[in-house]
């Protein structure tokens, strides 16, 4: 398999490369905007999804994508759509005239409608992917930790670990499906290196789908620290994290917010019977400190 993987230099695809290159017969070449080949042990094409000119000669002899590229934080949101939505269509596009047969969308849980710019700029390039003449597989993970990750789920607890206060935007009632960054892992190169899978979405969350409430009352357990709980209006804190980023401000940027807050999917069940997804709980994947 001559394996074209775009966002190789990212969180998620510098965790992925060594496991996918594991894999005999499997010869990788990423795509990065970087000058500087990134991993000098793997053919890097220099190019950008932005500018469809650079696509025709990475996708020289490939005949499989792995799309993981994409901007996940911006104060600007035309700037989802123009990475995110617009160059997954000409990388698409691109695979096409090139004939490249397969095509993985790495999405997310949050795609979806009314999440914000992200979640829509993911959910419109779904349905790109879904469009196109290639066999296409999507897949979406829920919220990933591990790995040394200091965002999302780490970052709850740390706060945790430091705070006698915990904020919660808005009721807490919404859902999170935390998956460990290991479990994604095994589900991709599963799926990547499975023949015969097309038109195929796998949702990748974790074995239990929870409100951010409960998950905060586990964290707190795993942690054996119990600040007291505040929530804060999400219209006040959507305004508090807009004034804050525009100045240049504060970790959030303001799409995060509906982005948390969107209804998103949970059903893991075809990753489960397809590529023999087996996801660790919490407790499994957040050991106590
Ligand atoms: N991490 C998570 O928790 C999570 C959860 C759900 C879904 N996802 C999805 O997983 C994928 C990877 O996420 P991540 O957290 O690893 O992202 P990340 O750390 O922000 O990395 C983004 C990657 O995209 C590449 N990229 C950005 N703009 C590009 C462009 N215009 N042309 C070509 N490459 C470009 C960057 O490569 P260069 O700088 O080398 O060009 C970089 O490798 C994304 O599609 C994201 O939506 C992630």
């Amino acid at each position: 398999m001559n394996l074209l993987i775009t966002g190789g230099t990212g969180t998620l695809g510098r965790q992925l490369l060594p496991a996918l290159l594991k894999k005999p017969g499997l010869h990788p070449r990423l795509l990065s905007r970087r000058s500087a080949p990134p991993r000098p042990d793997i053919e890097t094409a220099t190019g950008d999804v932005t500018r469809p000119e650079t696509l025709r000669p990475a996708l020289e002899n490939i005949d499989t994508v792995l799309h993981l590229a994409a901007l996940t934080h911006s104060r600007h949101a035309r700037d989802y759509f123009t990475v995110n939505t617009e160059g997954t269509r000409n990388l698409l596009n691109a695979c096409e005239a090139a004939g490249v047969r397969r095509f993985f969308h790495m999405s997310s849980r949050a795609a979806n409608q009314n999440g914000g710019a992200y979640s829509e700029s993911k959910w419109q390039a779904d349905a790109a992917v879904r469009d196109s003449s290639l066999e296409w597989t999507i897949l979406k993970p829920a919220e990933v930790y591990g790995g040394g990750s200091n965002e999302g789920i780490a970052q709850l607890a740390g706060w945790i670990d430091r705070w006698p206060v915990l904020p919660i935007i808005g009721g807490g009632d919404y859902t999170m499906s935390p998956v460990h960054v290991e479990d994604v892992i095994a589900a991709t190169v599963q799926a990547v290196t499975l023949p015969g899978l097309a038109s195929e979405t796998f949702v990748l969350g974790g074995p239990e789908t929870m409100t951010f409430n409960h998950l905060a009352d586990r964290l707190c357990a795993v942690r054996k620290k119990y600040p007291c709980k505040i929530h804060l209006p999400a219209a006040f804190m959507q305004g508090v994290v807009s004034v804050l980023s525009a100045c240049g401000l504060g970790g959030m940027v303001p799409d995060q917010i509906p982005r948390l807050l969107c209804e998103k999917e949970s059903d893991i069940a075809n990753a489960r019977e397809k590529l023999g997804y087996n996801p660790r709980s919490l407790e499994q994947g957040f050991p106590a400190r």
